[in-house]
């Protein structure tokens, strides 16, 4: 491994890239997080306007993904988390991506369903529905808590249709709030990986039974959303090394996601958001090498990277961007940190999910002082 380069040198990540329609002036991505402030009725980002200076506050990012957002009623798995399937959310959204373009800055909205990981305590009593009866063995955080996932009932094909029309129409309204385009959430235990797998997806109609079939789902999703925004402005998050609960990641697994990714090579995105797994830098670059095998567009390369292991990956041309999620939480000013190499803050844990402005917007920019 080569030595951290000076702040006098230009860094890969600070040098500025095209993500599709997207114009980014560094390649410094932040990873969508979750941080469950909505605590309101609607839904809607949060009271206070703290989301819309959460965000702005980390507008010196390439491009802001927002936290994951219920596309509708029947997507929500964990509570507090803003939807934007309202006015009223979407009315929320909209002083956010104003807060963010004063600020200088550009920002996607992540759009979200949790399926067969939802509660009836999240439905209204209603089971959840998942591509098949099978339960993913995982916890929902309910109102009263975590609580194990139940045996969901596998989605008719009216229902398949109706939740892309959700998607659809959750993406009509990150267009009315102003957004700079759209992530599409298909990591961890998210409805779109559970149509992807096989343990969970036990259909025999045109939606599951081979592995191309299980992906149709993903790319009836993206022909909605791409309608309404054209897809170079719509990215997806995967994260194929996925190892929990029914997703256990082995050489089938994969295969199938190089199919995918080379299907997706098709779709003209903005870019494919892909998790790694954790590790040196050679093993980075060869998880990642294997994604550039099957996919040629744009890679915005995640988990677990340092400023260091950023500049590294980007200097070996295997990805185009590099994300940062936790780095992101205690650190609005990452960009300015990374450019002059100032220390970074150290998060707080307990107000990762929970709280007000606590741990939310009161973490400063960096001062010597
Ligand atoms: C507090 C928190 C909330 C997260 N919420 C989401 C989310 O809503 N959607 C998503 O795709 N990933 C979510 N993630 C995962 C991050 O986007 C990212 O993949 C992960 O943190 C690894 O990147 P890092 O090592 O730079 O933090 C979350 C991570 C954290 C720490």
């Amino acid at each position: 491994m080569t030595s951290q380069p000076q702040a006098s040198t230009v860094q890969p990540l600070l040098q500025p890239v095209r993500l599709g329609a997207l114009e980014l002036p560094n390649g410094i991505v932040m990873a969508p997080m979750t941080r469950a402030r909505a605590q309101n009725a609607d839904l809607a980002p949060s009271d206070l306007t703290a989301t819309a200076t959460y965000y702005a506050q980390r507008a010196g990012a390439g491009l802001i993904v927002t936290e994951g957002t219920w596309v509708s009623k029947d997507a929500i798995g964990y509570i507090n988390v803003p939807g934007i399937y309202t006015d009223a959310q979407t009315a929320g959204w909209t002083e956010v991506t104003e807060a963010v373009h004063e600020a200088g800055g550009r920002i996607v909205s992540q759009l979200g369903h949790v399926g067969a990981v939802s509660h009836p305590d999240h439905l209204g009593g209603r089971l959840p529905a998942g591509p098949s009866a099978v339960n993913p063995g995982e916890k929902s955080f309910t109102p009263t808590g975590p609580k194990d996932t139940l045996t969901p009932r596998a989605f008719t094909a009216a229902e398949i249709a109706g939740t892309i029309a959700a998607y659809r129409h959750a993406a009509e309204n990150a267009r009315r709030a102003g957004f700079d385009g759209l992530e599409i959430h298909a990591q961890g235990s998210h409805l779109i990986p559970q149509f992807l797998n096989p343990r969970l997806n036990q259909r025999t109609d045109a939606y599951g039974g081979t592995s191309e079939k299980r992906a149709q789902f993903l790319l009836d999703v993206l022909d909605a959303v791409s309608d309404v925004w054209g897809s170079d402005r719509v990215g997806v998050k995967l994260s194929p090394y996925w190892s929990v609960g029914a997703f256990t990641a082995d050489e089938e697994t994969l295969a199938d996601y190089d199919q995918l990714l080379k299907k997706l090579g098709g779709s003209n995105l903005a870019y494919l958001h892909l998790l790694g797994s954790p590790g040196t830098l050679e093993e980075r670059i060869a998880v990642f090498s294997r994604y550039r095998a099957h996919y040629q567009g744009n890679i915005v390369a995640n988990l677990g990277f340092t400023q260091e292991l950023g500049n590294e990956i980007l200097h070996h041309q295997i990805v185009d961007a590099v994300s940062f999620g936790a780095p992101f939480i205690a650190n609005p000013d990452l960009v300015e940190r990374f450019t002059h190499g100032y220390p970074l803050a150290e998060g707080n844990r307990d107000t990762y999910y929970a709280g007000h402005t606590e741990g939310y917007t009161d973490y400063p920019a960096f001062s010597a002082n």
